[in-house]
């Protein structure tokens, strides 16, 4: 059963199970520098639509920055150093990404945290993304630190079993999820996207995750 949540008056924390918290509006006062790396990024390394290994395209778009990116085609998931679409090295990991996924993720309890690897998720309406664990990652000890700007969305975490019913916890612009320890393992996904308009982002919700995945 999913415990009850529990506030941290003043700090905008909640607790969701043991091993992940939920930092509303945590990157608001970074958001104009993390807005700026990320359109660096996305002009490096544009947004795509991968292929799942069974050969359907994803909802969401994607690209990635860091010594290694996410990646999915036919022949599987994986971490890759390269952009598969330009055969070039990922965009380096900007700094304001690094800080931003560190302090989050010592706020959470995981000191230390350094991620090689930042998938970007862009959401147009319509877009979700279906239960799934964060397995691909050569070992489980850091914590996964996502970052949700623009467009509202409702995640859902769920538990170590897919069939577990998942929270349904809605997102806006700014809130950082943390979850490792116990919890790096859980499901989790998003549902559909609303359409609407974000005075920052525009007509799309971005994730960014960071890992360490190599
Ligand atoms: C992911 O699981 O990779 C993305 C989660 C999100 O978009 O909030
Ligand atoms: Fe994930």
């Amino acid at each position: 059963m999913m415990t009850a949540e529990l506030f941290d008056a003043d700090a905008g924390v909640q607790a969701l199970v043991p091993g992940a918290l939920l930092l509303r509006g945590f990157a608001l006062a970074h958001e104009d520098v993390v807005v700026a790396a990320l359109s660096l990024v996305v002009a490096d390394a544009p947004l795509r639509h991968m292929t799942t290994p069974g050969g359907f395209r994803m909802s969401v778009a994607m690209t990635n920055c860091g010594v290694l990116g996410w990646v999915s085609d036919t022949s599987g998931y994986r971490y890759d150093s390269r952009d598969p679409d330009s055969g070039q090295p990922w965009p380096a990991m900007p700094a304001a990404f690094t800080e931003l996924a560190t302090s989050a993720a010592a706020r959470a309890g995981f000191d230390g945290f350094v991620p090689d690897a930042c998938l970007v998720n862009r959401y147009d309406p319509g877009a979700r993304l279906t239960l799934h664990q964060d397995r691909n990652e050569r070992d489980f000890d850091a914590p996964i630190v996502s970052l949700s700007l623009g467009l509202p969305a409702l995640f859902l975490f769920g538990g170590t079993r897919r069939a577990e019913r998942p929270l349904r916890l809605p997102l806006r612009h700014g809130d950082v999820v943390v979850w490792g320890g116990p919890a790096r393992l859980r499901y989790h996904g998003v549902a559909a996207v609303r359409a609407g308009h974000h005075p920052r982002i525009g007509a799309h919700r971005i994730n960014l995750t960071f890992r360490k995945a190599g």
